[in-house]
């Protein structure tokens, strides 16, 4: 029996990964696939039980399991804690702890919630791409970083720092990525003003040789955000840093309308992998049976393709919230405009999955 840690989290984190863990476990058992859940803290919450946001004892339990669910870190109980305990520093810890360098975040739209973005639905229809955003080096884990408050200028510094290593094996997947795909990829940078990003031009330069078939463009930062929401079915697979890709992969979540859709995977070199919705935890919706769980649901299918290579169970999934959606189930956050019928509760969407899942 495989285990697969879960981390609810905080805000709607419970909620959503509680319904994610009930499709896995009826999928699984029809595809008879052996798993076992283990729950454990992070977060908020475990800075209430523990007064840490991740503990050794959570990292080591994920050490020595076969995938970990995430839900979601943080909410305003916590705001105001320094940056160094704060909630979202069990996110960094637990990437960094298990070298999850790559994050995958597809962003594809749904031709049931097409009308949802706030771009054209023309602009919109068909868009389906994936930001393979590093995940554990660059200006989040760059070294020095302080505040100086000593003199009469308070001054900071963060240091944004690669080395060709990193650049490396995040541009292997994002080429192997884009070989499955339409092979493309575009890698994004601001080379024009950073000698990391002149660095990563040669490097992903490199990489490419080993893949003659498939296209290399060079994007600067700035023009990638224009384009994103000008013309963004050009875009097959994203490779970048992991600031640029933090900005970029919401942005690319949001044009397609929703948010609460969007699943992601982040990678580590032996193959451990983590999987959590894209969205937050939504605190002003906690606790009232109203999130929507199915990029939860939707990262439990990631989950069985990349740690279980489960292919037929994924698309099962897949295939199950498609119909959902089809058939005109929806949580609040993805009703749309005009579109006159009641919204269901986080425990229900779950139910709606679970019936399609039984008919596939
Ligand atoms: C994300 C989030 C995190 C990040 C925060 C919560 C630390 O925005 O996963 O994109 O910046 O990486
Ligand atoms: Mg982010």
């Amino acid at each position: 029996m495989d285990r697969i840690v879960v981390l609810p989290g905080d805000g709607i984190g419970p909620e959503v990964t509680a319904q994610a863990q009930r499709v896995l476990e009826v999928v699984c058992a029809k595809h008879d696939i052996k798993i076992g859940f283990e729950e454990a803290l992070i977060g908020g919450a475990s800075i209430d039980a523990k007064g840490s946001p991740l503990t050794d004892d959570v990292i080591e339990l994920c050490r020595e399991s076969r995938a970990i669910l995430l839900g979601a870190v943080g909410g305003p109980k916590w705001d105001d804690m320094p940056v160094a305990t704060r909630p979202e520093k069990g996110l960094l810890g637990i990437r960094k702890a298990l070298g999850l360098f790559a994050n995958l975040r597809p962003a594809q739209v749904f031709s049931a919630l097409a009308q949802a973005s706030s771009l054209r639905p023309e602009v919109v229809e068909g868009i389906d791409m994936l930001v393979v955003r590093e995940l554990t080096g660059g200006i989040y884990f760059g070294e020095p970083r302080f505040i100086d408050r000593s003199g009469p200028v308070r001054t900071a510094t963060n240091a944004m720092v690669y080395d060709e290593n990193e650049i490396a094996r995040i541009t292997r997947v994002a080429f192997e990525a884009a070989g499955g795909r339409r092979q493309h990829v575009t890698h994004v940078h601001k080379a024009n003003v950073l000698e990391v990003s002149q660095l990563w031009m040669e490097v992903v330069e490199e990489v490419a040789k080993n893949y003659p078939n498939i296209e290399l463009a060079h994007q600067l930062v700035d023009s990638c955000a224009m384009l994103l929401v000008k013309e963004p079915r050009r875009f097959d697979v994203i490779v970048t840093g992991n600031l640029f890709g933090d900005i970029l992969s919401d942005q690319a979540a949001m044009i397609t309308g929703s948010l609460g859709m969007l699943p992601s995977a982040s990678i580590a070199e032996g193959g451990l992998g983590l999987y959590e919705p894209v969205h937050g935890s939504a605190p002003d919706i906690a606790g009232q049976d109203l999130a929507n769980p199915l990029a939860a649901i939707l990262s439990g299918a990631m989950m069985l393709e990349h740690s279980f290579s489960a292919h037929d169970a994924a698309g099962a999934i897949r295939s199950a919230v498609d119909a959902v959606l089809d058939a005109g189930h929806r949580t609040g956050d993805i009703v749309l405009d005009g579109e006159n019928r009641p919204t269901i509760g986080c425990v229900e969407m779950g139910d709606r999955v679970l019936e399609q899942l039984e008919c596939v």
